[in-house]
């Protein structure tokens, strides 16, 4: 556990999107452990009813959300329901994903291009948007989301996730910026290659869709041993929850920075 506290993420509600399974599954858990009272909020109701299970079996505070990010009103209302029941959000874990149909732009469907955004992007708008007031009421709040490399380096056949998740860290700067006057910090994470049904989705597109060159990727990620667990960016994101996170403000994070932040004053 490093220099991280037992609990310190005591008194505090966290809300995290996409939290039935992966990486978010794996943050909520951690937060709850860490002593927050956590929301889990994805559309699949028994992935989240099961999270939220586990985490109270275990003595932790917990709260299952239906909430589809892309729609504003879910996730108003989602929200309506964690203030009433837990208080207000002070973490938000905007980690809620999809990387869509990975195929070259010529073959992209409008449709799913505007999906991935709606998802990646105005999700976490959206989520924020709602958080924030209550964050500013508070003078205090983390916000994280989970982007990915994916916004920095060019794929061929990954247009609109590449293209969303550099949304998405711009609009972790902007956040950064409006958010710091009142003790918000918003960061975000690439959390390396993960083993998630995200990724089990990605290696079964067939080499005919995608073209070898990305099926070759996909394949190659779990062939040669480069799936990590999730509990290791649940880690960085939840180091990115605690005081010691202000002086990070606007910054995004790697997987493997983790460490060296630990060692720091
Ligand atoms: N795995 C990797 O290697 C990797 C690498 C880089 C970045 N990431 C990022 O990490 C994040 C988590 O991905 P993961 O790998 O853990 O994938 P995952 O296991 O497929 O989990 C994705 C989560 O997002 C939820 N979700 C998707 N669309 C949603 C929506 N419209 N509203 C609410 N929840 C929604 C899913 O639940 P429902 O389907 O039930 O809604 C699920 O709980 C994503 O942002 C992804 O881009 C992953």
């Amino acid at each position: 556990m490093g220099v991280v506290e037992e609990r310190i993420h005591a008194g505090h509600v966290a809300l995290v999107t996409g939290g039935g399974r992966g990486i978010g599954a794996a943050t909520a858990r951690l937060l709850a452990h860490r002593g927050a009272a956590v929301a889990i909020a994805a559309r699949t109701e028994d992935e989240v009813v099961s999270v939220v299970a586990e985490i109270r079996a275990r003595g932790g505070s917990a709260l299952p959300l239906v909430v589809d990010v892309s729609d504003e009103h879910s996730v108003a209302s989602g929200f309506e329901r964690v203030r009433s029941e837990l208080g207000p959000v002070t973490i938000l874990v905007n980690n809620a994903g999809t990387p869509g149909v990975p195929l070259p732009v010529a073959a992209t469907e409008v449709t799913d291009w505007r999906r991935v955004f709606e998802v990646n992007v105005t999700g976490a708008f959206l989520c924020a948007r709602e958080a924030l007031p209550q964050m500013t009421a508070e003078n205090w709040g983390r916000i994280v989301n989970v982007s990915s490399a994916a916004a920095r380096h060019p794929l061929a056949g990954m247009a609109a996730y590449g293209a969303s998740k550099a949304a998405l860290d711009q609009l972790t700067r902007v956040l950064a910026l409006e958010g710091g006057p009142y003790n918000i910090v918003t960061t975000g994470v690439y959390p390396g290659v993960v083993d998630t049904r995200m990724q089990e989705e990605s290696r079964s597109f067939g080499a005919n869709l995608i073209g070898k060159q990305l099926h070759r990727m996909f394949q190659g990620y779990r062939d040669f041993g480069m799936l990590r667990e999730p509990e290791e960016p649940a880690d960085l994101i939840s180091y990115l929850c605690t005081p010691a996170a202000s002086r990070l403000n606007g910054h995004i994070l790697r997987l493997g920075q983790l460490e060296a932040l630990q060692r720091e004053p």
